[in-house]
């Protein structure tokens, strides 16, 4: 069976304990148990204190799989991870891109909205954004994923018919600090204008790699990687990081 890792601090905390325990005894032999007692206090005061400082914060709960499009390394494409090893260089100036961050799950590191509560107006009506915990809200309907990394931020939240979302109609800016209407960030064709909704019919092709919106009954979309990955503009990876066939390697 395994046991889950104490936390370092902990452990730390104990060694510390054991240590200092006959240290803490031989002052009780000379002196009162109450002056040993305050020594010991003392020490875990202070180990209390450098424990919760050095604790590492949690990661931010994953967004739940079940309503959005889900991230399958497939096919030819290999992942913007595996260019890593031998091209920090280009692997970090991509990571702290907007290509990088251009689409996100919709965690509280990725969402640069307002959330605190606010009401905000809509293409068509006025739309409730609150932030739970960690989790963040439309009308009660939880945001999926974020667009947008630049000047502006666009949210999608689940349409219910499987792995596919749609476009929450208002989108925040940056520089503005403040909610436009949909409409007024977007430029639309004068008729069919609802097509801009879905994920799936066009915005993944750009917004995403490797995207299959694999659009059946039950809508089950998969891509490689949100935003604009490594192969996004270098296209599918797997012959050139392959050890059999990369011309690179010996
Ligand atoms: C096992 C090591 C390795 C991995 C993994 C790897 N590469 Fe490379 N790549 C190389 C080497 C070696 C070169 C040749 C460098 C040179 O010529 O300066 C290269 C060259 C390139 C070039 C330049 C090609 C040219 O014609 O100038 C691109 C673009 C590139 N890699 C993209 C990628 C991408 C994208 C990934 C991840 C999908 C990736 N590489 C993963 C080793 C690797
Ligand atoms: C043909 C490719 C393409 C398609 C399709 C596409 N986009 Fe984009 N999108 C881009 C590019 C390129 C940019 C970057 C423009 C810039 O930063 O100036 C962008 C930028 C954005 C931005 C915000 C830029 C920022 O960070 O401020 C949002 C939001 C966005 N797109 C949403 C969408 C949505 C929603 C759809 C589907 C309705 C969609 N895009 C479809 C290529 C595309
Ligand atoms: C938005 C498109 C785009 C993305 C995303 C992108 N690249 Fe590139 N990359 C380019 C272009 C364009 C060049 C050619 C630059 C030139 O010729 O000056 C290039 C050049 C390179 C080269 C050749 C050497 C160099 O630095 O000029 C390597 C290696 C490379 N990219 C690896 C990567 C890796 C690894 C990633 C992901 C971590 C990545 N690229 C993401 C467009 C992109």
């Amino acid at each position: 069976m395994n046991l889950p890792a104490p936390p370092t601090p902990v452990l730390v905390a104990c060694l510390l304990g054991l240590g200092l325990l006959p240290f803490a005894l031989r002052l009780a032999r000379g002196r009162s148990v109450g002056f040993a007692a305050l020594v010991f206090c003392g020490w875990a005061a202070i180990a209390a204190t450098v424990a919760r400082a050095t604790a590492p914060t949690p990661a931010d709960p994953p967004v739940p799989a079940g309503e959005r499009p889900l991230e399958v390394v497939a096919d030819e494409y290999v992942s913007s991870r595996s260019c890593l090893p031998c091209h920090p260089r280009e692997y970090d100036t991509w990571r702290s891109s907007y290509h990088r961050t251009m689409t996100q799950l919709a965690t509280p590191a990725a969402v640069r909205g307002d959330f605190d509560d606010r009401l905000v107006r809509g293409d068509y009506e006025m739309h409730r954004m609150e932030r739970r915990g960690d989790a963040f809200y439309v009308d009660g309907e939880r945001v999926q994923m974020t667009t947008g990394s630049h000047h502006m931020q666009a949210y999608w939240v689940s349409d219910h018919t499987g792995r596919s979302v749609s476009l929450v109609q208002a989108v925040y800016l940056f520089d503005e600090q403040r909610w436009i209407r949909r409409r007024d960030a977007f430029l639309q064709p004068p008729v069919g204008h609802r097509r801009i909704d879905h994920w799936n019919t066009s915005c993944i092709q750009c917004h995403s790699t490797h995207s299959r919106p694999r659009l059946a009954a039950n809508i089950d979309t998969q891509i490689n990687e949100f935003g604009i990955a490594c192969e996004a503009c270098h296209g599918p990876g797997q012959d050139h990081v392959s050890p059999a066939s990369s011309k690179y390697l010996a």
